[in-house]
């Protein structure tokens, strides 16, 4: 297996090289090219399955270390098959086409037999030296057009390549959630149109069936309101800030009523999501999100806000509550080893009160979260120039193929240039609205996945709770298949709890929509 995955990298860096110098004139798939390999997962099933390796998706390749795609077909695929499409973009950094890993989503979607798709994508920081001169090539909104080319490098090729590309699943983590949230927001919206015709993309649909998104950074010019509307009540208490920096914090909270208001959101039970009931609405997402984990027999502790009812015991359906004699937790358990707060099975005085949880907290469990990890300082994402704040990966995202860095929000602009007035540069704005999965739901023409998987932890602070749960909602009152949690618990992190995951994939696959 080892030798084969050396292979597959030797391959890899053939290609590039190749390609690099002579660019293709079309794309191409050739079915014979395939390499037949196995892997073994941790539990012993042996999987077999074809690679086809290195496919370039564009024709007019200006990275070619990212734009190309890896595909493996498990034995037994037929033209049926769902198609797994994972990416590994972070940050919004570049990420290659990787192989399949048995300790991730890939392993498991192999495994499961659908068909997997890797795509590599340019990022904010992949450069490429050209007439000497150094070049960005993944500023926004490359990666996401790399992706959109992927997908239409499998409609090209559908019927030569095993697995159904009506039936394209994206996944995707944090910036990688935020790219699986566009490409299940923006099928064939013409605003990428121009782009894609230019690199050389298939002139194919690019929509698809479904995505997954975990932690899902986006509503990027409206995360900074966001995050200092849910975060405020911290400040001064387990956040440290300057007085610079509280004043900024303050007057992003403002802004976020009216936002939020002006989405016009319904909840799931049709009554109208605004600021008003704004928070207590994460309250019952949370106190949802723990009476699940409780009842499946985590501890719960009663010091970082929830309260519990004392009866209804009989009521309680798995729930194992508190076993005598557990353990404390230790630094790196969850929720152990926290300064004040308990660790998982620590007895706490109340905690084994009542099966249920009946209220929680706001204000404690905020805090509680920033006790696990510090909060990004004020304003999150735009914060360059503002308050002494240096550049985040979002500043160089919107930047040019120079490596600029820049504002993308008015907020910022007037601050970090002492101009209220201030404007964000035009061609910065669209960029901003074309890589906003909230911004383009507005937009008609286009094809909206029907499917979508979003989780965002329940202490994930790298953005605030009301951006992934606005765009659920958006998604749930636009009709679409939706399922939402804030997983109790988990940090900012991806691909977790695959029975879950795997479990749904199976019942959208098995629905005739
Ligand atoms: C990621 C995390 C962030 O906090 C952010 O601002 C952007 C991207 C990430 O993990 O991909």
């Amino acid at each position: 297996m080892k030798r084969a995955y050396l292979t597959l990298l030797a391959m890899t860096a053939y290609m590039c090289v190749a390609v690099a110098e002579e660019p293709a004139t079309a794309l191409e798939f050739d079915a014979s090219k395939g390499v037949a390999m196995t892997v073994t997962m941790p539990y012993g099933k042996v999987v077999g399955y074809t690679a086809y390796t290195n496919l370039y998706y564009v024709t007019n390749v200006e990275d070619s270390a990212y734009q190309y795609l890896n595909i493996f077909v498990p034995d037994g695929a037929t033209q049926r098959t769902p198609i797994f499409m994972p990416n590994y973009i972070g940050g919004y950094m570049a990420a290659a086409a990787r192989g399949i890993d048995v300790g991730d989503a890939s392993g498991r979607a192999l495994a499961e037999g659908y068909v997997v798709v890797i795509p590599g994508a340019r990022g904010r920081n992949s450069t490429v030296v050209s007439n000497g001169k150094t070049v960005y090539t993944g500023r926004a909104p490359k990666g996401l057009l790399d992706l959109k080319a992927a997908v239409r490098y499998l409609r090209r090729f559908d019927s030569e390549i095993a697995g159904d590309a009506e039936k394209i699943i994206t996944d995707g983590t944090s910036a990688g959630g935020a790219m699986s949230s566009l490409l299940g927001s923006t099928g064939n919206n013409p605003a990428y149109g121009e782009y894609l015709k230019a690199m050389g993309a298939a002139d194919e649909r690019d929509d698809v069936f479904a995505a997954v998104c975990f932690c899902p950074i986006i509503d990027l010019d409206h995360a900074d309101m966001a995050y200092e509307w849910l975060y405020g009540c911290t400040n001064g208490v387990t956040r440290t800030l300057s007085d610079a920096q509280t004043a900024v914090s303050e007057e992003l909270a403002g802004q976020f009523a009216s936002y939020v208001n002006s989405l016009g959101l319904k909840k799931p039970d049709g009554s109208v999501l605004n600021a008003d009931n704004y928070l207590d609405y994460i309250r019952q997402l949370l106190i949802a999100s723990a009476q699940e984990a409780k009842d499946a027999g985590a501890d719960i502790a009663d010091t970082i806000g929830f309260s519990f009812s004392s009866g209804m015991k009989f009521a309680a359906p798995v729930n194992g509550g508190r076993q005598p004699g557990m353990m404390p937790g230790k630094p790196g358990d969850a929720l152990g080893g926290m300064p004040g707060m308990p660790g998982r099975g620590m007895m706490s005085p109340g905690s084994s009160h009542g099966e249920y949880i009946t209220d929680l907290d706001m204000t404690t469990y905020l805090n509680y979260v920033v006790t696990t990890i510090a909060l990004k300082e004020p304003p999150a994402f735009d914060r360059q120039g503002v308050a002494g704040g240096k550049a985040t990966g979002e500043n160089e995202l919107f930047g040019d193929d120079g490596g600029s860095s820049v504002n993308f929000t008015p907020y910022s602009a007037g601050k970090a240039s002492g101009d209220d007035k201030a404007a964000v540069d035009d061609d910065v704005a669209e960029l901003v609205r074309i890589l906003n999965p909230m911004r383009m739901l507005e937009d008609k023409d286009c094809t909206v996945a029907a499917n979508w998987y979003i989780r965002h932890g329940a202490r994930d602070r790298d953005t605030a709770f009301p951006v992934p749960i606005n765009l659920a909602t958006r998604l749930q009152n636009m009709g679409c298949n939706v399922d939402f949690k804030l997983p109790w618990n988990r940090p900012h992190s991806g691909d977790y709890a695959l029975d879950e995951l795997f479990g749904w994939i199976k019942s959208i696959v098995e629905t005739k929509n």
